[in-house]
């Protein structure tokens, strides 16, 4: 298969982390015979810093005229605290999941059984955790109407729905339980908010379609707190634009590191792979960062083109990076290993599979992660 693939490596940690991801997807290429291409534009804090506009009209140009975009992170700590600056690093992603129609972001949570003591929480809470957040991402109070008073003494900002966008990514998030434990669960505010209520009302009759998938409702507050109290009851949660980014900052905790988490964002006719994790300005450069949200973000890739085999190779090599604690200080403090040798171990795995291979323990330790 041949691929066009746009690289938006960002801000902060995001190039460190997209390299490792590119050199996956290149290994994936050289055995099982597939041209992918790479072309990269700026995005975010430094497009900025060299263009005045966190997104350029040539990245977004590139991003249409692309198979998928491979994105990194976007942020900088020079606009966190300055409400008044005239643009933000932010503005760009969102505008991007808009103008490429990016209405479902797909955010899959596992508690992987080699780290399950990494979490915070109790290995017998987590384990067994597998869920998939189906979270809607060009709609709601992100880009509602937003309003500020002349005097600047109140705002709002409005949270609109139609059945239009609800429907579509509730189809997804239904098929998506099909292939897997056959259960939704819708999370809003029905209790309180009339879109949740649309929401409901909506998600209720098109489950009719769907007689083999168990729905059922959770209020988001409720969620928050059944998410670590027994994250292993859910399976594809659907819901709305906010809320799926406040549970699935949540979830991440699950799988012991933010760095282990990737996601897809997909449209009609574009698709967008990038790790939750952000630009983590403090460890720009220092060659720390997880690449491993990266990694698994090119195989959600693959996965979108059906290239399950190859994506599958790409999970197997993470976990095998994984159980040989060839990982980044934020799994393991005392590590030897830095975000590139990380890299380099998945995609030499990739290149070399082969289970019953002896890796030299010494070598490991001695922070070398090429096959031996
Ligand atoms: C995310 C991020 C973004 C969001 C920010 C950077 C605008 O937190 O992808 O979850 O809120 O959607
Ligand atoms: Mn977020």
């Amino acid at each position: 298969m041949k691929l066009k693939i746009a690289v938006l490596a960002g801000d902060g940690i995001g190039p460190e982390v997209t390299a490792e991801a590119i050199k996956t997807l290149k290994a994936i290429g050289e055995v099982y015979n597939h041209t992918f291409t790479f072309e990269e534009a700026v995005v975010g804090a430094i497009a900025i810093d060299e263009t005045g506009d966190p997104l350029p009209d040539s990245t977004l140009k590139l991003c249409l005229e692309s198979d998928a975009v491979l994105f990194g992170a976007i942020g900088d700590p020079k606009y966190d605290n300055d409400p008044s600056a005239p643009v933000r690093p932010e503005q760009g992603l969102l505008k991007l999941r808009k103008s490429l129609g990016l209405f479902t972001n797909i955010r899959p949570i596992k508690a992987y059984p080699t780290l399950l003591d990494k979490s915070p929480l109790k290995r017998e809470r987590i384990e067994g955790t597998d869920m998939s957040i189906y979270r809607e991402l060009t709609g709601g109070i992100y880009f509602g109407e937003k309003h500020k008073s002349e005097d600047g003494s109140k705002a709002s900002d409005l949270c609109e729905y139609s059945d239009f966008e609800i429907e579509r990514i509730a189809h997804l998030a239904f098929k998506a339980a099909r292939a897997r434990k056959k259960k939704v669960t819708l999370v809003d505010k029905a209790n309180v908010l009339e879109t949740s209520r649309l929401w409901r009302k909506k998600v209720t009759t098109l489950a009719e379609s769907y007689p083999d998938i168990t729905l059922d409702f959770l209020f988001v507050d409720n969620a928050a707190m059944q998410m670590i109290l027994n994250p292993s009851q859910f399976d594809v949660i659907l819901t709305e634009n906010m809320f799926g980014d406040i549970i699935s900052d949540e979830g991440s905790v699950i799988g012991g590191s933010i760095g282990l988490l990737a996601s897809a964002s997909v449209g009609e006719e574009n698709a967008m792979f990038e790790p939750i994790h952000g630009s983590f300005p403090q460890g720009k450069g220092k060659n720390i960062a997880n690449p491993i949200a990266s990694i698994l973000s090119a195989a959600m890739l693959l996965e979108h083109f059906q290239l399950h085999e190859e994506a599958l190779a790409i999970n197997k090599a993470v976990e095998k990076s994984l159980e040989l604690n060839i990982v980044t200080p934020d799994l393991d403090p005392n590590t030897k290993f830095g975000t590139d040798k990380v890299g380099s171990f998945i995609a030499d795995f990739i290149v070399n599979a082969d289970e019953n291979i002896n890796y030299n323990q010494e070598n490991i330790d001695y922070g070398q992660s090429t096959i031996i």
